[in-house]
């Protein structure tokens, strides 16, 4: 394998060395390309440009694998919990039992957001979507922690704003639910685990005591570990672009927050379940909205379909698709809307226009079942979204800072209008 890429522009030779990664994954580092020649790439969406070098998630879309510091999401899936892997995720190798307990802990210990924040939830209507809320809160951290904006923080500062972001984003999201059903918000426990602490708080009533399920914990656990990382999807990129700008760490996640939501991102989970319930409401015939979604004239996407990357199956729809079986059997749940789902990707997998484009079921496709069968209401679904990927933010920001990688700032090619002179209003 030749060791750069010879490129000739003008009649002149451009030699640009060639990186290749651990699972070796290629790549042409066009670095001085402007410097050397005057020219930029292109590439819109940048479906082949690489945005950084990263240790963190190794996906390979092909072949449908999903690792996050080298560990397979099936086996993290099924023998992890989602805390250890958010400190797998944030600090690069699975804890010992100790500093298991030292970083639940801490977690345990800034659960609490500063009663204030309660006047600017209050500020929002019953109707506000829950992640507007979550956008604007997390970003409003920086002003009951005003030293997160320093971009010099020591380590260990940087780590206060880690374990506070981990602590309190879980309370913020649940009080997010609570303001929209017009409830009074629940405290953390900090008796509880992580995610039996984040049921509590969304479905605790003062009239009586909620019994938290462990088919219920073992099953978010599950989702948010396969939620965790993607490696540069398009609100980890944001949090990255943002944070370049040495914004602080609670700025970076509010932006990845927004991004996430957009209905082709994050906002899918909560897509799926709406276009499956206007299936089941209109008939429940799969195969008419599958040729709605082939008609070009027809603005309907088979949402929870497609992806950039796997071209071939999300290897997290297919575990959450066994689990979707397995919770709803557990917990009695008969979902009709499952039904519909699974002659849905039927249907589409053995239509062609679906097969031609390699669109299978992704990560979203499934999700929502089960969030719906956990009892969280569907316009949170996408908070379920960001509350796995959290640790995936913060270790994709913290990565970014500690490789010390340059203010993001793309190029592009200008098709506007030549130098033309100022026209007075009175000739126009
Ligand atoms: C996530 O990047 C990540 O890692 C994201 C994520 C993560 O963990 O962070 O995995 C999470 O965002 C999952 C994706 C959730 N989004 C959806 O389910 C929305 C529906 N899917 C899409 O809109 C689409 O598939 C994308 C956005 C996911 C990917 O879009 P691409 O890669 O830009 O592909 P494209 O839109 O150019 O589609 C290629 C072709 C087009 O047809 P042609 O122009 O070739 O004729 O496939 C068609 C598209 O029209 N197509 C679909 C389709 N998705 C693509 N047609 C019908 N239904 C769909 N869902």
């Amino acid at each position: 394998m030749s060791d750069f890429a010879e490129i000739i522009l003008d009649g002149k030779s451009y030699k640009m060395p060639i990186v290749v990664g651990t699972e070796d994954e290629k790549a042409i580092d066009i670095n001085n390309l402007r410097s050397e020649s005057g020219y930029i790439t292109l590439d819109s969406g940048y479906k082949n440009t690489g945005a950084t070098e990263s240790a963190i998630t190794f996906l390979d879309g092909e072949e449908g694998i999903l690792r996050y510091r080298g560990y397979p999401i099936e086996q993290l899936a099924e023998q992890s919990s989602f805390i250890e892997v958010a400190y797998l995720l944030i600090y690069g190798k699975l804890p010992t039992e100790e500093e298991l307990e030292v970083f639940t802990n801490e977690i345990k210990i800034h659960t609490l957001v500063n009663e204030d924040m309660r006047k600017i939830l209050d500020g929002f209507p019953s109707t506000a979507h829950p992640m507007g809320i979550l956008s604007a809160l997390i970003s409003s951290l920086t002003a009951f922690y005003p030293e997160s904006l320093n971009p010099n923080q020591s380590k260990d500062e940087v780590n206060l704003t880690i374990i506070r972001l981990m602590a309190k984003l879980p309370t913020i999201a649940a009080w997010s639910y609570k303001n929209s059903i017009g409830h009074p918000v629940n405290y953390p426990k900090n008796k509880l685990d992580y995610c039996s602490n984040f049921l509590h708080m969304m479905f605790a009533y003062p009239t009586e005591d909620y019994q938290i399920d462990p088919v219920v914990v073992k099953a978010l656990n599950k989702l948010l570990i396969l939620h965790a990382d993607h490696e540069q999807n398009c609100s980890t990129s944001t949090v990255r672009l943002v944070g370049s700008a040495n914004a602080s760490l609670y700025s970076s996640v509010s932006a990845g927050i927004s991004a996430l939501w957009g209905p082709l991102h994050g906002g899918a989970n909560q897509a799926v379940i709406e276009m499956l319930e206007q299936i089941k409401a209109d008939g429940g015939d799969s195969k008419k909205f599958i040729a709605k979604a082939k008609d070009k004239d027809d603005p309907f996407r088979l949402m929870g379909f497609g992806h950039r990357v796997y071209k071939n199956f999300d290897p997290r729809a297919t575990i959450i698709k066994k689990a979707a079986d397995e919770v709803l059997t557990a917990l009695g749940v008969n979902d009709p809307i499952l039904d519909i789902a699974k002659e849905l990707e039927e249907a589409a997998l053995t239509d062609q226009y679906f097969v031609d484009r390699k669109l299978y079921p992704n990560v979203d496709f499934y999700s929502g079942i089960i969030y719906r069968a956990l009892g969280i209401p569907t316009d949170m679904f996408t908070v379920m979204f960001a509350l796995g990927r959290l640790p995936g933010w913060i270790a994709q920001w913290k990565e970014m800072r500690e490789q010390k990688e340059p203010i993001g700032r793309p190029r592009q090619v200008y098709v506007g209008e030549k130098e033309r002179n100022y026209i007075p209003m009175n000739q126009r």
